[in-house]
């Protein structure tokens, strides 16, 4: 063994430059970044050889004083932020100060800058080390930051590069990121010489259909929605602009690009009742809310983000969004009745006009031989999607799915709590196609699997199987809850998941067991979902907080129907 040394500065460097520079594509984001929080206009991408080569950003922002230089390629040297008070309120995209250091201790950096109120430009190099001494140089004001020859000194990672073509595709991916987070600004891309995207200043639609295609935007549908300090701003694809890769999915917060599992599954459920099977959404979608509410410092890379009200943001993105999808829903006059609970305070926020429903004993009793159930017994089912049912104040209404889900999930809590979910062997083991990864994942967390009620095996290098799956659900798709469970496990961990994040887990289960809409379930069937629903707790609201069932007494119908007493 050798003794301990503190590691020198350039090796420190380059060691950090694996989590933030993955790829010339991850070079551009942060070059990109930089410029808009100097508050460019215009901003000009070059890329030689996929950005192996090169990948140059030109821009008419703020520039850098010619002091400051040398620190700009410094590591954990940052002009945005200078406590942990404005790191928690942070409004730019960067504020880690390291993202300069990184790129310059593996590639060969070139900044040259002007100040607004400089008489000339400044240019300083740095070449896998400590930057050289800066020098005068000829430009308008604004900076253009150059990198060159990436990983030249770095050979083993210089292999990980693909050909040009995907580095290219990676870097054309990070550009439309940006591009769509702020159509406000205009870009261009070039490409070994040629333009290959050129940009002005114009509206989200604009930019969509330049970015997206006309198909999307003719076929997308604004959300504007806002609660309190939530607003969601953006463009919903329609079902017509679903696609089968989800390669069109772009979520925003604060103008920062992320990929967050809990805005995915909002999306996802909002848009569960009109998109079927296997089709992806397109979207651009923006939120915004208080920077002291999320916290973007997760990850160098800054593609995750953790909420402080998680569950508030869910329901948030997920009405608004369910609501812009189906207006005329969400529009009708839902409340005919005298409703007196107020629901949850994000709810009061969203000013819905669908309330939550306390459990509320019918007003005048039946003589004990008849006396009804609180929810009555089923006359039919109307749609395929609700229950109606008689009791004694009057006429139920239920939303067989939502009412079902939040059943199976507080069985399944109730299950997990008790030390793990009821498993049931399968006749037919359940084949099916995964890759390499999932096969690793499901061997490695077999036990944290069993707790949840799956039972896998390996079938084939990239085949697995089903043994037996959670009781409550062996009817159902067992091998999409199973690649479900699978992705959540290799994202977060097993530890994660069975902890923190309970309740998304139990949701994705219950959702994929749920009655589906349009099931014709027989009076026997219905009336039995009745009796659980009674004795479920928190029953009266699904899992995403939307009430499950809607009295209209009488009286209610009586009012109607402006029909006298
Ligand atoms: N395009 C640019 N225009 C103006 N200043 C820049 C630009 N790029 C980088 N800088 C300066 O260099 C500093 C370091 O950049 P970087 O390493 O990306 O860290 P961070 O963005 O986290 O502050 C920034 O804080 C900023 O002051
Ligand atoms: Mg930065």
């Amino acid at each position: 063994m050798r003794a301990i040394r503190v590691m020198p500065e350039l090796l420190v460097s380059q060691i950090a430059a694996g989590e933030v520079v993955e790829r010339p594509a991850s070079v551009l984001k942060e070059l990109l970044e930089n410029s808009l929080d100097a508050g460019a206009t215009e901003l000009q991408v070059t890329l030689d050889a996929g950005g192996v080569k090169r990948v140059q950003v030109d821009d008419d922002g703020g520039g850098v004083a010619q002091g400051d230089l040398g620190l700009a390629l410094a590591r954990h040297a940052t002009s945005k932020i200078g406590s942990l008070e404005e790191l928690e309120a942070v409004a730019t995209l960067g504020f880690r100060g390291e993202a300069l250091a990184s790129i310059a201790a593996v590639a060969r950096v070139e900044l040259v800058s002007r100040a607004r109120d400089a008489a000339h430009a400044w240019s300083v190099a740095a070449e896998g080390g400590a930057p050289r001494e800066p020098r005068p140089a000829a430009r308008a004001p604004g900076t253009t930051v150059s990198v060159a020859d990436l990983y030249f000194n770095t050979p083993a990672r210089r292999k990980f590069l693909r050909t040009e073509a995907t580095e290219f595709g990676h870097c054309d991916e990070a550009f439309r990121r940006v591009a769509l987070a702020r159509p406000d600004l205009a870009f261009t891309l070039r490409h070994n010489g040629r333009v290959s995207v050129h940009l002005k200043p114009q509206s989200l639609e604009a930019r969509a259909a330049a970015l997206l295609g006309d198909g999307f935007a003719a076929a997308s549908v604004p959300v504007d929605a806002q609660a309190g300090p939530l607003r969601l701003r953006g463009l919903a694809g329609a079902p017509q602009a679903a696609r089968n890769r989800a390669d069109a999915q772009y979520f925003f917060v604060n103008g920062r690009y992320v990929r967050d599992r809990l805005l995915a599954h909002a999306v996802r459920e909002a848009y569960r009742d009109t998109l079927h099977g296997e089709r992806q959404p397109a979207f651009v979608l923006r939120l915004e809310l208080d920077p002291r509410a999320v916290d973007v410092n997760v990850h160098p890379a800054k593609t995750e983000v953790r909420f402080r009200d998680a569950r508030g943001v869910h329901q948030f993105v997920f009405h608004a969004l369910q609501r812009a999808l189906a207006p005329s829903a969400a529009d009708a006059p839902v409340s005919y009745a005298s409703v007196s609970a107020p629901g949850p305070a994000i709810q009061a926020a969203l000013a819905m006009r669908e309330p939550v429903m306390d459990y509320r004993p019918a007003a005048a009793p039946l003589p004990a031989s008849q006396k009804a159930p609180p929810l009555g017994y089923a006359l039919a089912q109307l749609h395929g999607v609700y229950i109606l049912a008689q009791n004694e104040a009057g006429l139920v209404l239920v939303d067989m799915h939502a009412a079902h889900e939040r059943i199976l999930m507080e069985k399944m809590k109730l299950g997990l709590d008790a030390g793990g979910i009821e498993r049931q062997s399968l006749l037919v083991p359940a084949v099916f196609r995964a890759q390499a990864l999932d096969v690793a994942t499901a061997e490695e967390n077999r036990a944290a699997l069993e707790t949840l009620g799956l039972e896998l095996s390996v079938a084939g290098p990239n085949e697995l199987a089903v043994r037996a799956a959670p009781a409550l659900l062996a009817g159902g798709d067992v091998p999409a809850l199973a690649r479900s469970l699978l992705a959540e496990l290799r994202e977060f961990g097993a530890a994660q998941v069975l902890a923190a994040r309970q309740n998304e887990l139990l949701a994705t289960l219950a959702c994929h067991a749920a009655v589906r809409a349009n099931r014709a379930l027989s009076v026997p069937e219905m009336n039995a979902l009745l009796r659980e629903m009674e004795e479920t707790e928190r029953s009266g609201s699904c899992n995403h907080g939307r009430p499950t069932w809607y009295q209209l007494t009488l009286g209610d119908l009586d009012k109607l129907f402006l029909r006298g007493r």
